[in-house]
């Protein structure tokens, strides 16, 4: 069942955290939900699965709004805030208890926390659970009722690179049996991974809607990344030549400098003696096409990000 949304407002005050925002996400595929702090990620996904109402607009699973879902745990997963889970309930309690409501197996609850990697800790309290943990357990409650469509806000947020690549390949999986799969992230480069679509959007517009390949060729990748021992001068002597450097943030060591080839950069860190200690080619990622977006938004609209 695809879910689609269909110019979806909410307002709440003077902010509009979801301004007309259109966007499918289709069955068999694994649509990425992309944008930075306070884009709207979150209220759109209450608003798919009923929890909020909208200003305007309509968002439908399968055609049909969330509130028509007999046995939703069933039909569609849900993680949206894994500190909501009671705390003073063990992990296996909390599961068989929805399981139960759901009308589902109650071996199943044993069934995913040992496929979420919870087995062990099945009898712990939630409140003792670390913040990967509980993650995990949302995921369990997600994929309880073997729901054919899930929607996960930040699903990686707190989980190590093992729980990230085992998240990964859960999406992969169910998308693969045909599943819809909705996942929300700022982190543009674990999207990058798995997301077969993007829908990036930033103050709750949307600003692309596309296949991750299509984004991606979009952005020519002619950064070249120089680590050595003068990044200033160096800085300075290849701007003086056109070219164009950034840092990742104003404490990184590394330069990435755009618009001259590794040879020119090495020949005028030779004039200006400078010492190169790395010098490499670095592809393009979502990450570099997602500040573009969002910061070209922001000249748009005249506004600065909080
Ligand atoms: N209940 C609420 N009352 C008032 N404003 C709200 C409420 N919920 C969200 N907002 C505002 O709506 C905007 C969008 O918030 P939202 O939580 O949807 O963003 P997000 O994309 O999920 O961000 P993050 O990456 O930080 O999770 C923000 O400006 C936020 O302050
Ligand atoms: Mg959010």
């Amino acid at each position: 069942m695809s879910i689609e949304v269909a110019a979806l407002v909410k307002t709440y005050g003077e902010v509009r955290a979801v301004d007309n925002l259109t966007f499918t996400a289709p069955s068999g595929k694994v649509t990425g939900f992309l944008g930075p702090n306070g884009a709207g990620k979150s209220t759109t996904m209450r608003m798919i699965i009923g929890l909020d109402h909208p200003t305007s607009g309509c968002a439908t699973i399968g055609g049909r709004p969330f509130s028509d879902f007999t046995n939703p745990v069933r039909e569609v997963g849900v993680l949206l805030d894994a500190a909501s889970a009671p705390s003073r309930m063990s992990a296996r309690t909390h599961l068989r208890w929805i399981a139960q409501a759901a009308r589902i197996p109650r071996d199943r609850a044993d069934e995913v926390m040992e496929l979420v990697g919870l087995g062990s800790a099945a009898s712990r309290r939630i409140g003792s659970f670390s913040l990967g943990m509980r993650q995990r357990l949302g995921i369990a409650v997600a994929i309880l009722g073997d729901p054919g469509t899930i929607l996960l806000d930040e699903p990686v947020n707190g989980l190590d690179p093992e729980g990230i690549r085992w998240v990964r390949d859960l999406m992969r999986s169910m998308a693969d049996e045909g599943r819809t799969v909705l996942i929300s992230s700022h982190l543009m480069s674990e999207t990058q991974q798995v997301a077969d679509r993007v829908v990036v959007i930033a103050r709750g517009r949307l600003l692309r809607d596309m296949p991750t390949k299509e984004l991606m060729s979009n952005v020519p990748g002619d950064d070249t990344r120089v680590r050595c021992n003068d990044p200033g001068a160096l800085s300075r002597a290849l701007e003086r030549h056109g070219a164009r450097v950034r840092r990742e943030d104003s404490a990184a060591v590394d330069l990435f400098v755009r618009g001259v080839t590794p040879e020119t950069i090495g020949e005028i860190a030779l004039q200006s003696h400078v010492v190169i200690h790395l010098l490499t080619p670095v592809a393009a990622d979502l990450e570099d096409v997602f500040m573009q977006l969002t910061s070209a938004e922001n000249l748009q609209t005249g506004r600065t990000a909080e």
